[in-house]
């Protein structure tokens, strides 16, 4: 993709061009992503596709300085969002301290925390410590099991303005953007309307300033299971099996290795 785009750039996304954003958590994936990515974030949900648990919350720092590691080598050139595991800033000073790690041992460019009005003083003292910080609001999967499951947002007027307030309290406290996920697309364009901020996409609707998708549910490689807002751009499920089928194949009728492959 050439340059890094800067956080100016993503500032000046709000109600232009709709920026990509995707996930990814190794040097692999990262550097076939940087092409046409405009941002990498190195999200939690690792601790799905990746780890094969059922939600994110038992992601450790240590893992996401690990990932996001291997992603800033493979994408040295694109903007990347670390994301900060689950109570790993439950207060400021752990918050500062664990942010700050993430600065020191990994080239991310900005961080990303979950919450609204609630997390906007811990927003706060992130950016006053030199730390970008990407917010995120809505459906808040490190909450899912005090929220008792996966809910979508923004189908009730409170729950509308209870999202204009998240959204205003983060503003308020200086990040830069924020994610916003599973909100009903009518009440995304008016959490849209009362911020600056850029609002990233995932399953938010189309008003947005950038669409997000996890990689693995992108390329249809994550079979478990398929939110409503996920579009396959390809059946990686079937092309990996399929590869294997064939290797395994040839491996029992020794067709593989054949002479081209030989020393
Ligand atoms: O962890 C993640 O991949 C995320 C996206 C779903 C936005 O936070």
């Amino acid at each position: 993709m050439g340059k890094k785009i800067t956080l100016n750039t993503i500032r000046e996304s709000k109600g232009n061009t709709p920026l990509c954003v995707i996930t990814a958590y190794d040097a692999l994936f990262a550097r076939l992503f940087a092409d046409s990515a405009d941002i990498i974030l190195v999200g939690d949900s690792l601790n799905m596709s990746f780890a094969g648990k059922d939600d994110t919350l038992s992601t450790t720092l240590d893992q996401m300085i690990y990932h996001a590691q291997a992603v800033n080598q493979g994408a040295p050139d694109t903007f990347t969002i670390c994301d900060m595991p689950f109570g790993t800033y439950s207060d400021t000073k752990s918050a500062i301290k664990n942010s700050i790690r993430v600065y020191q041992e990994t080239s991310c460019d900005a961080i990303k925390i979950e919450g609204g009005v609630e997390k906007a003083k811990i927003v706060q003292a992130l950016t006053d410590e030199g730390i970008a910080v990407c917010g995120h609001i809505g459906l808040l999967p490190q909450s899912v099991r005090g929220d008792g499951g996966y809910r979508v947002r923004g189908k009730s007027e409170a729950d509308v303005m209870k999202l204009v307030d998240d959204i205003g309290a983060i503003e308020e406290a200086g990040a830069f953007c924020a994610v916003i996920e599973g909100v009903k697309s009518e009440a995304t364009v008016i959490v849209g309307e009362s911020t600056k901020l850029p609002l990233i996409g995932i399953g938010a609707g189309n008003s947005v300033d950038a669409q997000v998708l996890v990689f693995s549910d992108l390329l249809g490689l994550y079979e478990p299971f398929v939110p409503k807002f996920v579009k396959k751009y390809a059946d990686g499920a079937s092309i990996t099996k399929d590869a294997l089928k064939r290797f395994r194949k040839e491996v029992q009728n020794r067709s593989f290795p054949s002479k081209e492959q030989c020393y």
